[in-house]
């Protein structure tokens, strides 16, 4: 345990104290941070929605409480985004007041093009300015934004066109990667012409870097009709929508091919982002705060777009990588020309930086006086890599831990509460609104240092999916019906006797890969429908730089002819196809059977194991142990193992 700081220093256990004694005061106590049109009539309501609903009645625009209060309150003339892009060789700087502007002004294009309250627009964007200005014009209108990030292939954004049936699409001709420009428009059309549904428009962003042709009728440039709205003075108001309205729906991995359609709600949404900036990250309105993920995840939802500019910070835009960008002093220069107090990353950005650079030799020269906090989450933070980063930087490393469905963080050390001490493997304890549990298999709390399922007690806190897009039943099966009573999270860990929290690994087939959920299931979809692949598994082998990577194991079908290098190839090719370039798959092994029970299920604990080179032991149920043996074989012929 290393101390930084003390426990009696910090106002945490008073605070969490006042919620369990009364969350809705709580709550609606911290409500007072934001402009309502219209008070809520119950701050929580246990009859509605699927588990209660919060801020039942009440009317609230987020780009309003996101941009115009703002300007209105002073900061017009403050850097709302400082947008800082290695890739291009660019940087803007863009005040309150100009967001307001660019922000009213595409809402009006929207609107002209028949978006209105409650339609769903898509997002297919890299990290531009005008992506915050798509998904601020959606709010400004009532329309629900679903943004899909930029490493999904045309299949997987064609499943959220079909999902979400967007009136819309907004899209960048490119995006830009290290060494390379990624045409985002080819995908676009693939993906309009794959799904069912069809959007009435696109509006296209051309970039210098990569023009797009633009599809006659479908298709507008962005540019050119947003200069016309400016030329004919239009602008968009905001609308007021139900605080129970959805303000997006964001689409993340589940146990099949299928993604579940995460809903956030916006009252609540907007309550706890405010909450969390000040009371966890310990940031003061006015401050320059960094979130270096992309818009197309949730921690890019609420930590670069919506918590920092709910909160009236300025929030930094940064289109490039930790290494590579030029190289592994990027993340320094950043923090040093934009003044960020606090940075957030993903631990495997930390541990490319480290490899690259250990003794942070490019940190030099850089002006890191400002800077109070880094943040840490996406995925396990390993105790070496936060101790690395806590050297190099002397500043507290805090771990914290969320989910997609939760929206902002379920355990952290809060920072603005007065820091807890570090226990490094600890994402530290639970935030006011959960009231974190163990489970054993039957739903029975289990005692400290005991493993078992992390579940939250029903209901969850403002901020919180309170269902998924169209699919209640789905919600309910997902995570509902496991433990009656509580939202089963599907990870696994402890508490500890001080209730840290820790977060060992998941319950189900999803893996992380660099800080990317990803779902093993869906990757299975895919190479099962080679016409030479009788059966597979797809597992996460440990991976020193992204944490896990995927591994496929196949079985060819009898009588393929063709050698399994040349299949696997095409399976590599298939899954980068049909997934896209994130599922980071670069592996498959063929094998002459897969490990089973008796009863048909496949043994992917052991393979695991074998893969990552624990210790492991034949299961009695096995039906062929000799088979494991084959695997370990097999892996131990690519170095692995
Ligand atoms: N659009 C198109 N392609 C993308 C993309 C995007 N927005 N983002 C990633 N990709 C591609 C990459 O170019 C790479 O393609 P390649 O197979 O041709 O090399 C592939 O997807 C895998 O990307 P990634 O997992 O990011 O690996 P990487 O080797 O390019 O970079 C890291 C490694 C560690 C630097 C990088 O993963 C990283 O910065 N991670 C931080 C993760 C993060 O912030 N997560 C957010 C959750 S908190
Ligand atoms: P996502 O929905 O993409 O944000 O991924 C959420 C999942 O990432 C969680 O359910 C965890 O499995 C994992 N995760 C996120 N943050 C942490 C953390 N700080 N420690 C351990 N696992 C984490």
């Amino acid at each position: 345990m290393t101390s930084s700081g003390t426990t009696a220093g910090s106002r945490y256990a008073e605070v969490y104290g006042r919620w369990k004694a009364d969350p809705a005061a709580f709550w609606a106590e911290a409500a007072r941070a934001i402009d309502w049109s219209r008070p809520a009539d119950r701050t929580f309501d246990p009859e509605a929605g699927v588990y209660g609903h919060w801020f039942v009645g009440a009317e609230v625009n987020a780009c309003h409480n996101a941009v115009d209060r703002h300007v209105a309150g002073g900061r017009a003339d403050q850097a709302a985004i400082l947008y800082d892009s290695p890739v291009t060789g660019t940087t803007r700087r863009i005040t309150y007041a100009e967001l307001q502007e660019e922000v009213a002004l595409l809402a009006a294009v929207l609107r002209d093009l028949g978006v209105e309250r409650g339609d769903r627009v898509v997002l297919y964007m890299p990290m531009v300015p005008e992506a915050l200005y798509g998904m601020l014009a959606c709010a400004r209108l009532g329309a629900v934004h679903s943004v899909v990030f930029g490493g999904f292939a045309a299949k997987e954004l064609a499943a959220r066109i079909e999902d979400a049936a967007p009136k819309l699409v907004l899209a960048a001709s490119c995006g830009i990667e290290p060494g390379r420009v990624v045409a985002y428009k080819p995908l676009l059309d693939e993906a309009c012409r794959l799904s069912n549904h069809k959007p009435q428009a696109c509006l296209i962003l051309q970039r210098p870097q990569g023009e797009a042709a633009l599809a006659e009728g479908r298709d507008r440039d962005w540019a050119a009709e947003v200069a016309a709205a400016r030329e004919a003075g239009r602008r968009a108001d905001c609308v007021p929508v139900a605080a129970t309205d959805p303000l997006y729906i964001l689409y993340t991995s589940g146990t099949t091919g299928k993604p579940k359609g995460v809903v956030r709600d916006t009252g609540g949404y907007l309550v706890a982002l405010t909450w969390s900036m000040l009371n966890l990250y310990g940031i003061q309105p006015g401050e320059v705060y960094w979130c270096a993920s992309d818009v197309g995840w949730v921690v890019g939802h609420s930590y670069i777009v919506y918590g920092p500019l709910l909160h009236g910070c300025t929030t930094v835009l940064y289109e490039g990588k930790p290494v590579g960008t030029p190289d592994a002093g990027a993340f320094w220069r950043v923090i040093a020309e934009t003044g960020a107090v606090a940075l957030f990353t993903a631990p495997t950005a930390l541990r490319a930086v480290k490899k690259e650079d250990p003794e942070a030799v490019l940190m030099r020269g850089h002006d890191l006086s400002r800077f109070r906090t880094l943040f840490l989450a996406g995925e396990r933070a390993d105790p070496d890599t936060v101790a690395w980063a806590e050297r190099i930087l002397g500043v507290p490393v805090i771990d914290h831990w969320w989910q997609t469905e939760t929206g902002w963080p379920i355990a952290a050390n809060p920072v603005g509460l007065g820091i807890l001490p570090v226990k490094h493997g600890s994402p530290t304890v639970a935030m006011p609104g959960y009231d974190v549990q163990v489970l054993d298999e039957g739903g029975k709390p289990v005692p400290a240092d005991t493993m078992g399922t992390i579940a939250i007690r029903l209901p969850l806190p403002p901020g919180c999916l309170p269902t998924l897009w169209r699919q209640d039943e789905r919600f309910r099966e997902s995570y509902l019906a496991a433990f009656p009573g509580y939202y089963n999270t599907s990870d696994a860990g402890f508490l500890d006797r001080d209730g840290y929290v820790y977060v060992m690994g998941r319950t189900d087939d999803i893996i992380n890969v660099a800080g990317h959920r990803l779902s093993t299931g869906g990757m299975e979809e895919v190479l099962a429908s080679h016409p030479a692949v009788a059966e597979c598994a797809v597992i996460g082998i440990r991976d020193s730089l992204k944490g896990e990577a995927p591994c496929g194991f196949v079985v060819l079908k009898s009588g393929v002819a063709r050698p399994p290098d040349v299949i696997e190839r095409e399976l590599v090719a298939l899954v980068r196809e049909r997934i896209g370039p994130v599922a980071a798959f670069r592996l498959a092994l063929t094998v002459g059977r897969l490990p089973k029970t008796r009863s048909g299920k496949i043994l992917r604990g052991t393979m695991k194991k074998i893969a990552d080179g624990e210790p492991w032991t034949t299961p009695a149920t096995i039906d062929d142990p000799a088979i494991l043996e084959e695997i370990s074989a097999a892996l131990h012929a690519r170095g692995l193992g």
